[in-house]
């Protein structure tokens, strides 16, 4: 085991576990979004949980931090808030943002965030591009709102961990997006109906649809 210090606070530790998880376990909250328990490649990819660890030049991911003994984290840092919150702006400046009618209302990840980094949903640095992308109301059980995603890409690896791998993602760049093979409806693609995707999706992207 390690000891290691999270914001002066003295922990024990599996020596080699994620510091990312390390740290929620602890009760120290560490924004994130596209990290998955016991994945052993983190995509690393939404740039929100940067923490600052004692020895290292700047501000780095949690979720790609493996824990060493002896090991100083400092979560709240000033260059922590400034690399943090202005992805979190990026982020948020192509989210179509209407929490009074989203499904993920009050249970939804960037509301968390936000009220945690005291940040506003709505971006007042960058300009908002928001992609007006149809809602995929396919499915029996699902719809899939592609206009809210964040890309964290947790639906596509449970989909593939599920074994369905109907869920992947599609374009590059500004234009990527989470889709079936070829676009198809989700009601129309080879979906198990399993549900994982809506389980660990964040936001208000993949959610069930209202029960008759
Ligand atoms: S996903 Fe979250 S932030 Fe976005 S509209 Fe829904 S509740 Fe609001
Ligand atoms: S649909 Fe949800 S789980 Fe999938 S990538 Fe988008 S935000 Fe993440
Ligand atoms: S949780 Fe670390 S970059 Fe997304």
């Amino acid at each position: 085991m390690s000891i290691i210090k999270i914001n002066r606070n003295e922990i024990t530790a599996r020596e080699g576990a994620n510091l990312l998880w390390t740290a929620l376990d602890n009760g120290f909250f560490i924004p994130n979004l596209c990290a998955i328990r016991n994945v052993k490649r983190p995509a690393a990819s939404c740039r929100l949980c940067y923490v600052e660890i004692e020895g290292e030049k700047a501000p780095v991911s949690a979720c790609v931090q493996s824990i060493r003994d002896g090991m100083t984290v400092q979560l709240d840092t000033p260059g922590v808030a400034r690399l943090r919150n202005t992805a979190f702006e990026l982020l948020m400046s192509h989210h179509r943002l209407e929490c009074h009618i989203c499904p993920k209302h009050k249970q939804c990840a960037l509301q968390d965030i936000a009220s945690h980094i005291k940040a506003k949903l709505k971006p007042h640095r960058v300009r908002k591009i928001v992609r007006d992308l149809p809602v995929d109301s396919s499915h029996p059980r699902i719809r899939y709102d592609p206009n809210k995603c964040v890309l964290c890409g947790r639906c596509v690896y449970v989909c593939q961990e599920q074994g369905s791998g109907t869920l992947d993602f599609s374009f590059r760049s500004i234009d990527t997006l989470v889709s079936t093979f070829a676009g198809m409806p989700l009601g129309e693609a080879d979906c198990n109906s399993c549900l994982a995707c809506v389980a660990v999706c964040p936001v208000g992207s993949l959610t069930l649809k209202p029960s008759v």
